[in-house]
């Protein structure tokens, strides 16, 4: 018997990462290949978006996606959030050349405190909420505090794009495919403080840190290289990350709906408390995925260098976060 239709929400979903997600998920790389859904879009409420969102529907229907139960264009986020099962915050204001990413804090954090109110008030109490705007963790922060009837752990950050970084350059590095890595890690914010982090991660069974065995190779290379990935992309580009944003955001909301069978994946997750981080902190973690909850993985030891890093990436997100308060009381 058919599945019943799960309803998606995608905000910004004229912009470039909602035209390389939305097919995606039409075409059940997200959910599944056997699950339908419904795409209800939010756009802001001006005739250029709107006509454009049109234009990126017409498309959509043009691909006659067979999992493709129903699609609705909005401009109010109490209707786009209607029973949403999952809600993918993308819209916000993308960051432009020599822009840092603080400088679109106060602007974002209006947008999330609406819709975290929107996705409390209309959503399904089981809503998975994934925020890809930036600066995302602060942004589900936001959204998270804006909606006090919903259960904090429904709302997540979007750090995937940077493990899937962190992944390929290990690859490239031991000259290995991609899908022989095992049990990566990123602690932290979605930002060049972010700490990526290989010293549990296995490669075909073997230790990735042995293999590389050049602490130097890491602090130097690795980790900027990681943590600034998204300028690089911008600098070339002239403009930021779309296909491989929306691929990271296929993957994180494909593992907490499917499981990681027993893989190491990373989210950025409201903390219990975890290796220091205080409660409600929105913190990238390595979890594991089982019935739709994910679990952060116990246990890891973390030496001085780790320690040093997950401080410095916390009092940035702390900071962050101080800077919205304003906004929240
Ligand atoms: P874009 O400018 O192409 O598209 C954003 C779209 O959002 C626009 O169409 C805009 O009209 C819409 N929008 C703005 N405010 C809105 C609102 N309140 N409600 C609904 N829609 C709204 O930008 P993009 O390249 O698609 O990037 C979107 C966001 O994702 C940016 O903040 C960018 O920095 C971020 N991003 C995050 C990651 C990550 O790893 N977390 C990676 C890449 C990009
Ligand atoms: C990215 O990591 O590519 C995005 O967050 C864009 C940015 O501003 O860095």
């Amino acid at each position: 018997m058919a599945k019943t239709p799960l309803r998606v929400a995608v905000t910004g979903a004229a912009g470039q990462i909602g035209y390389s997600l939305l097919f995606r998920i039409a075409n059940g790389d997200m959910l599944g290949k056997d699950q339908p859904v419904i795409l209800q879009l939010l756009e802001i409420d001006n005739e250029k978006a709107q006509k454009a969102l049109k234009g990126v529907m017409m498309e959509i229907d043009d691909c006659a996606f067979p999992l493709l139960a129903g699609m609705t264009a909005h401009s109010d986020p109490m209707e786009a959030f209607k029973d949403a099962d999952f809600a993918l915050l993308v819209g916000a204001r993308p960051r432009g050349p020599g822009m840092e990413r603080k400088d679109l804090l106060e602007a974002n954090a209006q947008i999330f405190t609406v819709q975290g109110k929107a996705l409390d008030a209309v959503a399904s109490r089981n809503v998975k909420v994934l925020v890809v705007g930036n600066p995302a963790n602060t942004n589900a922060y936001i959204a998270m505090k804006s909606a006090p009837s919903l259960p904090a752990k429904n709302f997540t950050a979007m750090l995937r794009l940077d493990h899937n970084r962190a992944l390929s350059q290990v690859a490239t590095k031991l000259g290995k495919p991609v899908g022989s890595i095992e049990k990566m890690a990123v602690w932290g914010n979605h930002s060049p403080t972010m700490y990526a982090d290989y010293r549990f991660a296995t490669i075909d069974g073997q230790s990735v840190k042995d293999a590389i065995n050049d602490d130097a190779w890491n602090r130097d290379t690795f980790l900027p290289t990681v943590g600034k990935r998204g300028a690089a992309i911008i600098d070339a580009r002239g403009a930021s990350s779309a296909a491989s944003a929306a691929n990271a955001a296929i993957d994180h909301m494909h593992d907490w709906h499917l499981g990681t069978a027993g893989k190491w994946t990373t989210m950025g997750i409201p903390s219990d408390g975890s290796y220091g981080i205080p409660e409600g902190t929105m913190f990238g973690f390595p979890v594991t995925v089982e019935n739709g909850e994910y679990k952060i993985v116990q246990g890891l030891e973390i030496d001085a260098f780790s320690q040093e890093r997950i401080n410095l990436t916390l009092k940035e997100l702390t900071e962050e976060r101080e800077g919205v308060a304003h906004l929240l009381a």
